[in-house]
């Protein structure tokens, strides 16, 4: 079994920042430490930093005292405004290269351009960049909903930062045919475009695929979309304990990737534990594993409460 680990896989420069940042905050000061929404989509770390007593906070209270941090993902203007406003000491961790984006729409916006993003709409980046578009953004997934909307004077299209680049580079292409007065700003983050890259190659070059990062995690889900695109099993986790040999025990070579927000001691901790699993497995206990999966998958198992 050859086993190998995506260069690109954990922490981006932006997550890495904010999570610096939050902890040197917590080191300085005596006063209690808020995130405004998750840090970062990943439950293993948003735990231990609730044992370091840093909490987060979901709406902005009227009346508050304290740190709060802007997660990388960044914010609407309004709502930073209204944290100072509340009564907090607001430390803005908003990634550098999503700061870039908000201002190219900020820029645009104040010269009475449409705003086009490309990216989910719930998702916490896309709702801090509508924020700057004056109330005249727009979100789309897909080239239908680009189809829809109306044909603007004048028009700014960019995209989340951590896009898929084959969807932005189809709705570049079309722009450049259809629309070519709008302005198209290729705002992918180079971390997102190198880690979707070496995906889709190992992807091509193993049996099987893990990717480990939140289930909440835009990226990490990416990562699964494009690796599924082989037609080569991918397994999703969170953790070690949801890894399906099962799926895996077929496969003569597993490349290993993870979400921006993934530590690396979890993507370590992945890699050991599925190579002293293949490594020390002897054939009639993988056997026997394969039947208790299955077992498991049918609720047969689950029922009856047997186990090996
Ligand atoms: Fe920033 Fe790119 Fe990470 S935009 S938060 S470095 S994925």
């Amino acid at each position: 079994m050859k086993i190998c680990v995506a260069k690109t896989a954990g922490f981006c420069m932006g997550v890495r920042r904010a999570v610096d940042m939050v902890l040197d905050a917590s080191n300085m000061s005596k006063e209690p430490i808020y995130t405004y929404g998750p840090l970062i989509h990943n439950p293993q770390v948003l735990q231990m930093l609730e044992e370091k007593r840093i909490f987060r906070i979901d709406e902005i209270p009227e009346k508050g005292s304290g740190i709060v941090l802007i997660r990388a993902h960044g914010v609407p203007p309004e709502d930073e405004k209204a944290l100072r406003d509340a009564g907090f000491t607001v430390i803005n961790a908003t990634c550098p290269r999503v700061v870039k984006v908000q201002m190219i729409i900020s820029k645009y916006a104040q010269k009475g351009y449409s705003t086009i993003i490309i990216g989910d709409e719930k998702h916490p980046e896309v709702v801090g960049l509508l924020g700057y578009a004056k109330a005249k953004g727009h979100t789309i997934t897909s080239m239908d909903q680009l189809l829809a909307l109306p044909r603007f004077e004048s028009a700014v299209v960019v995209a989340q930062t951590t896009q898929n680049t084959a969807f932005f580079d189809q709705i570049k292409v079309w722009c450049k045919t259809h629309l070519p007065h709008y302005k198209i700003f290729d705002t992918i983050c180079g971390s997102t475009e190198k880690r979707q890259a070496e995906i889709r190659n190992l992807a091509e070059k193993n049996d099987a695929i893990v990717v480990v990062g939140g289930k909440q995690s835009g990226n990490t889900k990416r990562l699964a979309q494009i690796a599924s695109l082989t037609g080569k099993p991918v397994s999703c986790i969170e953790n070690i304990s949801q890894i399906d040999y099962g799926e895996l025990s077929s496969a003569g070579s597993i490349a290993i990737t993870a979400g921006a927000s993934t530590p690396n001691w979890i993507i370590n901790e992945t890699y050991r534990e599925i190579e002293s699993h293949f490594q020390q497995q002897h054939p009639l206990k993988a056997f026997l594993c394969l039947i208790r999966d299955f077992l498991l998958k049918t609720n047969i198992m689950a029922a009856t409460g047997a186990g090996f």
